[in-house]
């Protein structure tokens, strides 16, 4: 009992006692799994983290918001659009890098997906328009054929969470790692931040013998590339670049040479964390934008921003607020570390009040509030660009490069994503000579489908044998 009084001082002391109030009562083996989860928290940082974040509304949501296409602390920060000669210099040096092997996947696959309603990991998501290839799938082909292209293999890092990494790790070797080979691909599970009850800061039990935790966020990547070791095995490999994307959009560049040319350009960016972003389609799109909050750039979440803000014209009659993050980032591997181990300087955390269903000790009762009871602490990658010296972020093209897949209907579902994947892909075969089918609102009357492993743009399929014409309403794979 020696290990459990001394926890329950060290509980005490933090006003966390009532973790313990019924570890009596457990059998040996339930209380050791409790006393096991509490230990595994790093409680140092939490009496803070209760007064800053949970018994107060965290500072940094305070702060003026300014657009940062309007920044003046670096009118560079922004490059509204690279121009072509611009992109050609840029491609260059990011191919160098790909060719000498400096640069890593890296998938952030946390994330519970309960919008989507899918039960499983959300990368499992079968996502391709014809034969629905799961995410990881496309991703996995994406590598595959800049294999072909660079002559090595590229290192695959991809970021999971408690819930979801054994049914993750079953999924690639079920499905052989899709043709790489498995000792290129990482896995890590992320870090876990316990539930606290919005009143009185006190950390949840979910049971008797476990507490109420959650992923830390995609913030948490930092870290987790340390503990995993990751990190080192990539700055052993000679890796000095991440290209870090999200699992939801089947359309994220794994490896982009123009955005890495741009992040490696020192006269636009200090090479720690560049960004990219597409023009959002409207004050309603729900994607976060650039800007600088407080004079500090980082990106604001559209639930951030006033309805003033989003609906905000300026004189051209371009949205304020209309840099929109499609959350791919270049990280240098040297800057990850930086952050990781930032300690006081890391990155801040943001509250989120959710419901969640507790187990009170003293009456050995479940409850389910109806109301939000708690709050969870959440880190964001992208508030590293406040730490960057000089953090680039470049314009994208929203057709070629974002169709995420979210919600389970609607706007970012599944339906939508195909036939953003769809236009794209119909779109490439017209370039190259194909009659494909429109419906009188623009987009493409067909199912289609192009395997990165066939091309990878339109210019690509040129030459390709392709058939003349795509009948409407048909699928066509390639
Ligand atoms: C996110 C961005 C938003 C951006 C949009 C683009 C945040 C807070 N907002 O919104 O600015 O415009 O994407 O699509 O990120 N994940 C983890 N671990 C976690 C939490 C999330 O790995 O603890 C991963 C998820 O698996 C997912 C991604 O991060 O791949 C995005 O997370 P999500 O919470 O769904 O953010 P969005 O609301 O989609």
């Amino acid at each position: 009992m020696d290990r459990l009084a001394s926890l329950r001082t060290h509980m005490e002391s933090l006003r966390q006692g009532h973790l313990l109030a019924g570890a009596e009562a457990l059998s040996s083996q339930d209380r050791d799994a409790l006393i096991g989860r509490i230990e595994s928290i790093g409680w140092e940082a939490i009496p803070e983290l209760v007064e800053h974040y949970v018994k107060c509304r965290p500072a940094a949501a305070s702060g003026e918001i300014v657009p940062a296409s309007c920044a003046t602390v670096d009118p560079e920060c922004v490059c509204d659009s690279v121009s072509l000669v611009d992109a050609g210099d840029l491609r260059e040096r990011g191919e160098a890098m790909l060719l000498a092997g400096r640069v890593a996947a890296f998938t952030v696959a946390g994330g519970q997906g309960t919008r989507l309603g899918w039960q499983g990991p959300k990368g499992t998501f079968p996502a391709s328009p014809v034969t629905g290839k799961p995410l990881f799938r496309l991703f996995a082909e994406q590598i595959l054929a800049a294999q072909n292209r660079w002559g090595h293999t590229i290192r695959w890092y991809i970021m999971t969470s408690k819930a979801n990494d054994a049914q993750t790790r079953s999924f690639f070797l079920d499905n052989r790692c899709f043709g790489l080979d498995r000792r290129q691909i990482m896995m890590f599970p992320q870090g876990m931040m316990p539930a606290f009850d919005a009143e009185s800061g006190r950390v949840l039990l979910e049971g008797p013998a476990a507490l109420a935790m959650s992923p830390d966020g995609h913030g948490g990547s930092y870290q987790a590339l340390l503990r995993s070791g990751a990190l080192d095995q990539m700055e052993g490999r000679g890796v000095e670049a991440i290209s870090y994307f999200q699992v939801d959009n089947p359309l994220a560049p794994v490896l982009d040479p123009v955005f890495l040319g741009l992040h490696a350009d020192s006269e636009r960016s200090s090479g720690e964390f560049t960004s990219k972003m597409v023009p959002k389609c409207g004050p309603d799109e729900k994607v976060g934008v650039f800007a600088l909050r407080g004079g500090v750039p980082g990106v604001v979440e559209y639930s951030d921003l006033s309805c003033e803000q989003a609906e905000a014209m300026d004189a051209s009659g371009r949205l304020c607020f209309a840099a929109g993050n499609i959350a791919m980032h270049i990280i240098s591997t040297e800057f990850a570390r930086r952050v990781a181990v930032g300690g006081e300087d890391g990155l801040p955390w943001h509250r989120a009040d959710k419901k969640v269903t507790w187990y009170d000790p003293a009456s050995g009762e479940t409850h389910a509030p109806t109301q939000p009871n708690a709050v969870k602490l959440e880190r964001f990658v992208f508030d590293a660009m406040g730490i960057a010296k000089k953090p680039a972020i470049l314009e994208v093209s929203r057709e070629a490069e974002f169709a995420p897949i979210k919600n389970a209907s609607g706007v970012d579902s599944a339906e939508s994503s195909s036939q953003l994947q769809s236009d794209l892909y119909g779109g490439w075969l017209e370039q190259a000579g194909v009659t494909v089918p429109r419906r009188a609102d623009g987009h493409v009357d067909a199912a289609i489908e192009i395997s990165p492993l066939t091309a990878m743009s339109a210019e690509e399929l040129c030459g390709q044998n392709l058939p003349a014409e795509i009948a409407p309403g048909s699928d066509f794979v390639c």
